[in-house]
This record gives structure tokens, C-alpha cells and sequence, in this order.
């Protein structure tokens, strides 16, 4: 399989004493679903922003799809993020506007702001975006104001949204901190079959190892800005979620097992 991601070195300074990330390396091949994991501070989310650079990195160097990102111009950059879709723990929707309007929003990289600003999506991408809906279980509420939706439903609405871009790499930063377990377990099923079935590649930044254990192909431990576990959710052991945690209450969760999502 070919390297889709490659994070060499990279370390992250947050003015002058908050050292965010330390000499960070690893890399993802296409296809894989890869979870990180740590405790609350460790980097996770800061790493997330600087793949697809909402966040630049002080050093080091990210390479995605064979594009140096720190190196790119705005317009090179607009491109290479049409192929890396963000998915939020608060969904980031426009609660006034239908789900089908939030999906859509997932073309507006491709378009002019003219374009973007008009509303200007042609039959395909409608369709597109309907087709996706209906995969995601949403075809009842394609009309539905945003603000409508059950937590659960909104989160669908972010992974269509992310879809229609055509992405090759998505990033999710805490998708389901804010849900039950049992829309937890819908949205962590999409995404696994997401990735087995449409070859999208995923990183997700998770809080519940149990979680990342059941659905992961690898996991990489952070803790305070370096990684510190790297390696196949089979292969990982009580030692390495401590090393990870840094406490007991990582093992704790270990032990306790698929708990969490049934
Ligand atoms: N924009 C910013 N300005 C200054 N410091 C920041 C900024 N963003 C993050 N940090 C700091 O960088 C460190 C890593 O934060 P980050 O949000 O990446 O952690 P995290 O692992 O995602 O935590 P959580 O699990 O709570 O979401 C923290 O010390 C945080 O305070
Ligand atoms: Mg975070």
C-alpha cells in the first residue's frame, strides 16, 4: 500500500511556553484507519490542524498525496484541502440551513466565492449530495433545518458534508464526544465503512480507548506533544495505554474493555 501522509519532525510552539508538539513522525498508509489517542492537552487536535494546515507548524515537514503542505500557496492549498474533509465535535453546521444546504457546503473548495456565495451547485452535485444523505440514513431529513436534528443525525450531516468533496483523507477530531453511545456506535460504524468500503482513510482523534481499539487498524499514543505509542490496536497492551495516560485511569479504561460500544 503507498504512504498517503507522511508527518516528519514536526513540533508545534504555541508562543512562548506552550511546546504543543515535540518532534512528531509517523505516517498513514491509504486506506488505513488510524486513531489517536491521548490524554486531554497531550496535541491531538493541534496535530489534526496542521495536516491540513488551519494551524502551521513551528518545524518539520507534512506531506500529503505527494504535496509538501507547509510549502503551499493559498490557491495550491485551497486544492490539496478539497481532498482532506474535517469533521468536528461540534459539527460546525449552519444551523439555519437545510441538511442538504450543509452538505453541499462541502463543494464550496471547488468553486469560485462568487460561486460559493450564489448558492451555485449544479444537478450533479445535488444528486451527489443525495446519494450520500441516503447512504448516511438521512434521506427523511434532506429538507430538515439543520437545527432540527438529533446530535447523532448533525454528526451525518458533517461526514456527508466532508463526503462530497471526494476526499482522500478524513479528519476527525472528537466525532462523538458529544454523543450518546448509541449514535456514538452509528457514527464510528459510518466511518469504519467509510473506510473499508470507499477506501477513504481516516484519523480520528478519540478520549475513549475502548473505542479506538474495537475500530482502529493502528493507534498512536500522544502524551504532552510527543508520540509514545505507535503500533496495531491488537498489539497494544495495559503498559502502553499507561505510558500513553500517563495514569491509571487510561488502564482502568483498558481493562474495563468494549464497554463502552456495543
Ligand atoms: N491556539 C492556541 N493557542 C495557544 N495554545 C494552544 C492553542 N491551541 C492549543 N494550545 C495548547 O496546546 C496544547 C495542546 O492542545 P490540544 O488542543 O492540541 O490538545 P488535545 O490533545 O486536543 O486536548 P483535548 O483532549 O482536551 O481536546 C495545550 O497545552 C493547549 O493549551
Ligand atoms: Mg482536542
Amino acid at each position: 500500500m503507498t504512504t498517503l501522509l507522511e508527518v516528519k519532525n514536526v513540533s508545534k510552539q504555541f508562543g512562548k511556553d506552550t511546546k504543543a508538539l515535540s518532534n512528531v513522525t509517523f505516517s498513514v498508509k491509504e486506506g488505513e484507519f488510524v486513531s489517536v489517542i491521548g490524554p486531554s492537552g497531550a496535541g491531538k487536535s493541534t496535530l489534526l490542524r496542521c495536516i491540513n494546515r488551519m494551524v502551521d507548524t513551528s518545524s518539520g515537514e507534512i506531506i500529503f498525496d505527494d504535496n509538501y503542505v507547509h510549502q503551499l500557496n493559498k490557491k495550491e492549498l485551497k486544492k490539496v484541502r478539497t481532498k482532506i474533509g474535517m469533521i468536528f465535535q461540534h459539527y460546525n453546521l449552519v444551523n439555519r440551513l437545510s441538511v442538504i444546504e450543509n452538505t453541499l457546503h462541502g463543494r464550496l473548495g471547488y468553486k469560485s466565492t462568487l460561486a460559493g456565495a450564489l448558492g451555485l451547485y449544479s444537478e450533479d452535485e445535488k444528486l451527489q449530495a443525495a446519494r450520500i444523505l441516503q447512504i448516511l440514513g438521512l434521506e427523511e431529513q434532506i429538507y430538515k433545518r439543520s437545527d432540527q436534528l438529533s446530535g447523532g443525525q448533525k454528526q451525518r450531516v458533517g461526514i456527508a458534508r466532508a463526503l462530497i468533496q471526494d476526499p482522500k483523507l478524513l479528519l476527525c477530531d472528537e466525532p462523538i464526544a458529544s454523543l450518546d453511545p448509541n449514535s456514538s456506535k452509528i457514527i464510528m460504524d459510518h466511518l469504519r465503512n467509510i473506510c473499508t468500503s470507499m477506501g477513504i482513510t481516516v484519523v480520528v482523534n478519540l478520549h475513549q480507548v475502548d473505542v479506538a481499539l474495537k475500530y482502529s487498524d493502528r493507534i498512536i499514543g500522544v502524551n504532552s506533544g510527543k508520540v509514545v505509542f505507535d503500533g496495531t490496536a491488537k498489539s497494544i497492551t495495559s503498559n502502553d495505554i499507561h505510558q500513553i495516560y500517563g495514569s491509571d485511569e487510561g488502564k482502568l479504561i483498558f481493562d474495563l474493555g468494549g464497554s463502552h460500544v456495543s
